[in-house]
C-alpha cells in the first residue's frame, strides 16, 4: 500500500506509538488494563476539554455523530432547541433532532462565515431550552467564538452544547469557564487516536437532566453508560456494551502523549501549521474559505474560482498526500479541505503545500 500524508480532516496525520498502541493481547473489558486505560482517557477528555472533576466524563464506543445523537438523553419532551449552524456539521443536528419531539429553530451561516452573536442574542428572545452550536466547523474550517457566544446564551437556556469534535485537542478550550454544559470530540481528529470512540463531558446540571424521562434510544443512552464510567474511574470495571478495547488502549496512550506535550504548545503547534497552510495556500493565488477572524487551527477549507476540487484531491493523492473533499452543497466541487490536526508537524505542512503547488499549476 502506497504510504501518504494524510490531510484529511480526520483521521488526520498519526502517531506510530499510538497506533501501535491499538495492538493489545488478549485483553477482556474487566481487566485491571483496560479499567486503567478507560480511568486515563476518561480523566484525559476532562484536560483537552478543560474542565475539572465537576464535570462527568463519558468514553463512548462510537464515532462523533453517536455522540451528538447521545445528547438527546439530556433532553426533555416539547423543549425548545436554538441551533447555531455554520454548515454540514451544524445541520446534521436537524437529522437528529427531527426524530425526536422537541421544538428546534436553526440559525445558518453562509459559507465560510459563521452566526453572529447578535443574530443569537436577538433570536433568544423568543425563548429557548437548549442551544447548540458547532465549535469547528469541519465543512468550512471555520471556527466558531464560544466563549463570547457562551456569554451572552449560558444565563437564557437551561442546557449548552457544543460540537467540538473537529476542534479539541488542536483549539484552546475551557469548557468550564466558558460554562458550556455538554462538549464532545471524537477519537479520530485533533485528539489523534484510532477512530472509533467519542468523548464527551458533562456538567452538573446537565446530568441532573438523566432522572427525567428518556427519550433517546437504549444503546445511545448516557443513563446507561453513566454507572460504567463512574465504575471505571474508580478501578472497578463493567458492562454496558462491549467496548473497542484496541481504541480504548489507543486512545489512552494519546492522552499520554497529548500531557507530556501540554494542551498549550499543542494548541501553539497546531496554530503554527495552520498558518503556514494559510499562507502558502494564499501565495498560489487559492483562497481560504473561511472568513479571517474565524479561521480555526485544524482545518482549512481552499475555495476555486471553478470547479475541479474533486481532480485536484485524486492528483494530489497520486502523489502522496491526502487533502479531503468539500462537502458543502453550495460549493460543489467548488473548494476542498486540508485537515491539520493531531500529531501533524511543520514538515508535513511543506509537503502538503509543495504537492499542491505543482497540482494547481
Ligand atoms: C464537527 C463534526 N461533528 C460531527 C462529526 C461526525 O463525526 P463522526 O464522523 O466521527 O461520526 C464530524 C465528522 O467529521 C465533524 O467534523
Amino acid at each position: 500500500m502506497a504510504r501518504r500524508t494524510l490531510m484529511h480532516v480526520g483521521p488526520s496525520v498519526g502517531n506510530l506509538d499510538v497506533q501501535i498502541s491499538s495492538v493489545v493481547p488478549d485483553v477482556g473489558f474487566a481487566s485491571p488494563e483496560f479499567v486503567g486505560w478507560m480511568a486515563n482517557a476518561l480523566e484525559g477528555a476532562r484536560y483537552v476539554m478543560g474542565v475539572s472533576r465537576n464535570y462527568s466524563s463519558f468514553v463512548l464506543p462510537y464515532s462523533g455523530t453517536g455522540a451528538m445523537e447521545s445528547v438527546t438523553s439530556l433532553l426533555r419532551k416539547g423543549e425548545r432547541v436554538l441551533v447555531a449552524s455554520n454548515g454540514v456539521f451544524g445541520d446534521r443536528w436537524e437529522g437528529i433532532l427531527s426524530r425526536y419531539p422537541v421544538r428546534y429553530k436553526f440559525l445558518r451561516s453562509e459559507p465560510g462565515k459563521a452566526v453572529s452573536v447578535q443574530e443569537i442574542d436577538r433570536e433568544l428572545q423568543n425563548g429557548y431550552d437548549v442551544f447548540i452550536t458547532t465549535h469547528v466547523e469541519t465543512s468550512t474550517g471555520v471556527r466558531m467564538p464560544i466563549e463570547e457566544v457562551s456569554k451572552v446564551v449560558r444565563d437564557r437556556v437551561s442546557l449548552i452544547v457544543v460540537d467540538g469534535v473537529a476542534s479539541v485537542g488542536g483549539e484552546a478550550v475551557s469548557a468550564e469557564d466558558w460554562k458550556v454544559d455538554v462538549f464532545f470530540t471524537a477519537s479520530q481528529k485533533a485528539v489523534g487516536a484510532q477512530p472509533g470512540t467519542s468523548l464527551m463531558v458533562c456538567s452538573g446540571r446537565a446530568m441532573e437532566r438523566l432522572g427525567g424521562e428518556s427519550m433517546a434510544p437504549f444503546y445511545l443512552d448516557l443513563r446507561n453508560w453513566k454507572p460504567i464510567m463512574d465504575g471505571m474511574e474508580t478501578g472497578i470495571g463493567g458492562y454496558f456494551a462491549t467496548p473497542p478495547v484496541g481504541a480504548v488502549a489507543s486512545l489512552s496512550r494519546a492522552m499520554d502523549l497529548i500531557r507530556n506535550e501540554g494542551m498549550k504548545e499543542r494548541v501553539r503547534r497546531h496554530e503554527r501549521v495552520a498558518s503556514i497552510i494559510r499562507e502558502g495556500v494564499e501565495e498560489m493565488g487559492l483562497r481560504v474559505l473561511a472568513e479571517e477572524g474565524l479561521r480555526s487551527n485544524t482545518v482549512t477549507a481552499v475555495l476555486l474560482d471553478r470547479e475541479g476540487a474533486g481532480e485536484i484531491v485524486k492528483r494530489s493523492m497520486e502523489l502522496g498526500i491526502e487533502f479531503a473533499t468539500g462537502p458543502h452543497p453550495a460549493l460543489r466541487d467548488r473548494y476542498f479541505r486540508i485537515g491539520h490536526m493531531g500529531w501533524v508537524q511543520e514538515k508535513d505542512a511543506f509537503a502538503a503545500l509543495s504537492v499542491l503547488r505543482r497540482v494547481v499549476s
